[in-house]
């Protein structure tokens, strides 16, 4: 199958009530995990690249890696730019052969962020091109993205009704409590801004920061109108303790594929694991 963009699956996910889960690659291992699980789950899937991962793996190899995965899986996958810091990223990543984007305009002001949004999606719908959208800053670090927990501010829910008016995204992500990493204590998800957003939009809300929530806030979260679940951090600590546990029984070794083969199958059992709590799992 070609690479699809979100709203491929948009409407089953909401008729059926699931979300659907964007995982971030990082290298092959990575895609060949997240394609397996969905295979193996019969799930939909999506998977995120930030720019940081970009730079590393290369804009040609990442297209060309996740076209290679979305042929062999058979069930419908997404490649999706992770927070496109500028018009020009998002564009690059479009004639690249990327299938979703997302512009995260939540470090400039309100109307800014409608604005430039609004400019993304009529150039990527264009093309038919699925955008996702961002309201308030989501805390924690991811890549280049770093954002002080006094400084990471909750979506207002009219705002982010606004936002979704004007700009028509596809996907809207709200910050709502949950921050990209894991979390010292349990996250303080705000249930009352999800469902405020999710009664008032035609679209799936997105909850990124997925590592590290509990599963019943999980589920409630998507019962309420979540769409959308970023996981990044829970694969990275799954595949870098493997790497570990290897090399601590056998330091000896250097095979990279002795260390990275289980690594692997480590992110694999993660993904699906998430999968069957999204919901996802045998949706198609
Ligand atoms: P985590 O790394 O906390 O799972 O967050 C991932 C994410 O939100 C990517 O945008």
């Amino acid at each position: 199958m070609p690479l699809v963009p979100m709203t491929a699956f948009l409407e089953d996910a909401k008729k059926n009530k699931y979300a659907v889960g964007q995982f971030n690659i990082n290298n092959l291992e990575f895609t060949q995990a997240i394609t397996e699980a969905a295979i193996e789950e019969k799930s939909p899937v999506i998977f995120g690249v930030s720019e940081g991962a970009m730079r590393y793996m290369g804009l040609d190899y990442t297209v060309a890696i996740a076209k290679a995965a979305a042929a062999r899986a058979g069930v419908p996958v997404a490649l999706h730019l992770d927070h496109g810091s500028s018009f020009d990223v998002v564009m690059k990543c479009i004639r690249a052969g990327f299938s979703s984007v997302m512009f995260d305009g939540s470090h400039h002001s309100f109307e800014e962020n409608i604005r430039l949004t609004k400019q993304v999606v009529e150039a990527a719908h264009a093309v038919g091109v699925s955008v996702e959208g961002e309201l308030g800053t989501i805390g924690g670090v991811e890549d280049d993205l770093a954002v002080d927990e006094e400084d990471a501010t909750l979506a207002k829910p009219e705002e982010a009704i606004r936002f979704w008016e004007e700009t028509k995204v596809d996907y809207v992500a709200i910050a709502v409590g949950t921050a990209h990493g894991m979390y010292k204590g349990e996250p303080k998800i705000r249930f009352d801004i999800i469902d405020e957003v999710a009664r008032n939009i035609g679209a799936p809300i997105v909850l990124h920061g997925g590592s590290g929530v509990p599963d019943e806030a999980i589920k409630k979260a998507v019962s309420l109108g979540v769409g959308k679940i970023n996981v990044n951090t829970e694969n990275q600590v799954a595949c870098t303790e493997v790497i570990r546990q290897v090399l601590a029984a056998k330091p000896n070794e250097i095979d990279p594929r002795k260390y990275l083969g289980p690594a692997r199958d480590a992110i694999k059992e993660v993904v699906k694991g998430k999968m069957r709590l999204f919901g996802s799992s045998n949706r198609v």
